[in-house]
């Protein structure tokens, strides 16, 4: 057979492919006799074109080796409500045709050319999670090189399913699967191969998503079992799509506001609580985070708790119960202004027990005129409780354990300094909480 061939070139170049490719015959190899001077000749191509409806291969028992790669373009939604991954692939399939081969030194240093897409056997390489219609545009070209590879890429804009979980949003990371089969093909025609290394897909595919939008690249894994259906084996390659979200909108939108109006709810227990101004102010602050709530909920995913939701839903308890401590601290007030029951002994004892010098109790803070709630000048009425109670009762102890022998005055201040020693150790219960509930999320979103 080689001797038909007129060039001794072409005739080693036979021979090599025939010494490397047992099978592959000369017969497959195209005439480009004319490729340079006249274009290439549709005819000589014809063969190939007649047979796309067929796997590409000179003895069937051989399978399709089709090696894939992809660059990821895009993240286009992440729908945690439907849990699906939109995202835009460049995909790029390459394998080879053995019926196609010329000698570019005889075409004219052609060693590539163009072929539309309909014109050739196309491997039904698919993503296994996509949950649209494959919409690859119409009339894409591949390249055909002279040893027969066939490199196809076309796009892909891939919805597939993923399983989100949203309970660290904003700082989620999600770990989705794009898995590429064959529909049809066995591992007996088709076995599926890498393209490229993972790391460069993963390399350059983070460079392009880097430039945009809100999720970003950090990975791209792969693995390649395969997968059994039946009777039947499929090869597959899963590449598992590490994204990250970006929090800074989130931060900014959501817990920058959310964390002044909790802090102002704190810091307005150092509104004296004699004044008026305290529960309209907290009511105030609960109305404003309401707002702030409605307002912010569109950004909030719209399924599931994340661990933000609950983090507000805790800010607003604990405007709640710090507006309720308020109105308690107020009634005591107003109690102790108005008609003071008798004090109960061990009530009394307890205030004597913190009001005496070097014990660590709430009321210590506002006996040194520092601490919130000791506004005393506010009562009126009322000359300096803590000095009162320090040496007065102090020095009438015994008389007054016996919860006897109190003029109304001495226990209206008795039961103010109650109230305030209530609404510090109250605002100390608050601030503890407040600090751990913080920490334990804080801590939870850095898991
Ligand atoms: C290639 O085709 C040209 C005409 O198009 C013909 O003259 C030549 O003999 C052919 N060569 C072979 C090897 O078939
Ligand atoms: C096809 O390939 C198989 C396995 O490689 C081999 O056993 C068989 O002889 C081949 N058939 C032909 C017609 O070459
Ligand atoms: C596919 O990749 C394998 C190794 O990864 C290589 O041996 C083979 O030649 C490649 N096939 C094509 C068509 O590039
Ligand atoms: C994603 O999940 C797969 C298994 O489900 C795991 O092998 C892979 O390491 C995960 N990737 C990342 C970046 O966590």
């Amino acid at each position: 057979m080689e001797g038909g061939w007129p060039s001794g070139g072409a005739f080693l170049l036979c021979l090599t492919v025939n010494l490397l490719l047992p099978g592959r015959s000369n017969t497959f190899t195209i005439n480009c006799s004319g490729f340079h001077r006249h274009g290439v000749d549709p005819a000589v191509f014809q063969t190939i074109f007649n047979q796309k409806d067929f796997r590409p291969v000179i003895n069937y028992s051989i399978p399709t080796q089709v090696n894939i790669s992809f660059t990821l373009s895009a993240i286009l939604d992440v729908d945690a409500q439907l849990q699906l991954l939109t995202s835009f692939l460049w995909l790029k399939m390459i394998w080879t045709n053995p019926f196609i081969s010329w000698d570019p030194e005889k075409c004219g240093a052609i060693s590539k050319l163009t072929v539309t897409t309909e014109n050739l056997w196309l491997p039904d390489i698919f993503i296994m999670e996509s949950m649209d219609v494959d919409q690859t545009p119409e009339g894409l070209s591949a390249y055909v090189t002279n040893d027969g590879h066939i490199v196809y890429n076309k796009p892909m804009r891939v919805t597939s399913i993923c399983s989100l979980d949203i309970f660290y949003f904003p700082f989620d990371q999600q770990n989705c699967t794009l898995t590429f089969s064959s529909f049809l093909y066995t591992v007996e025609n088709m076995l599926l191969g890498m393209e490229k290394e993972v790391w460069e897909i993963a390399d350059t595919s983070r460079d392009i998503v880097r430039t945009q939008g809100e999720w970003e690249l950090l990975g791209i894994n792969k693995a390649t079992p395969k997968m059994s259906v039946g009777s039947s084996l499929f090869d597959q390659i899963m590449f598992y799509v590490a994204i990250r979200r970006r929090p800074s909108l989130y931060v900014i939108n959501l817990l920058v506001p959310s964390s002044f109006l909790i802090s102002i709810d704190a810091l307005s227990f150092y509104l004296p609580a004699e004044s008026e101004n305290r529960a309209p102010f907290k009511i105030t602050l609960l109305l404003g985070y309401n707002v702030f709530l409605l307002m912010m909920n569109k950004l909030l995913p719209a399924s599931g708790t994340p661990l933000i939701s609950v983090y507000f839903a805790l800010c607003l308890s604990l405007m709640v119960v710090s507006l309720l401590e308020t109105i308690f601290i107020t009634h005591l007030l107003h109690m102790a202004s108005t008609q003071p029951p008798p004090m109960p002994p061990w009530l009394y004892s307890l205030l004597f027990h913190c009001t005496s010098p070097g014990k660590c109790c709430p009321v210590a803070l506002w006996n040194e005129n520092t601490g919130p709630g000791l506004m005393s000048t506010h009562l009126p009425g009322l000359k300096e409780p803590g000095q009162l109670v320090g040496k007065e009762l102090g020095s009438r102890e015994a008389e007054l354990n016996g919860g006897s022998g109190l003029t109304s005055t001495q226990l209206a201040d008795l039961w103010v300094q109650f109230s305030h020693m209530m609404d510090t150790f109250l605002f100390r219960l608050y601030l503890i909480f407040l600090a751990s509930s913080i920490i334990t999320v804080v801590v939870l979103w850095n898991t």
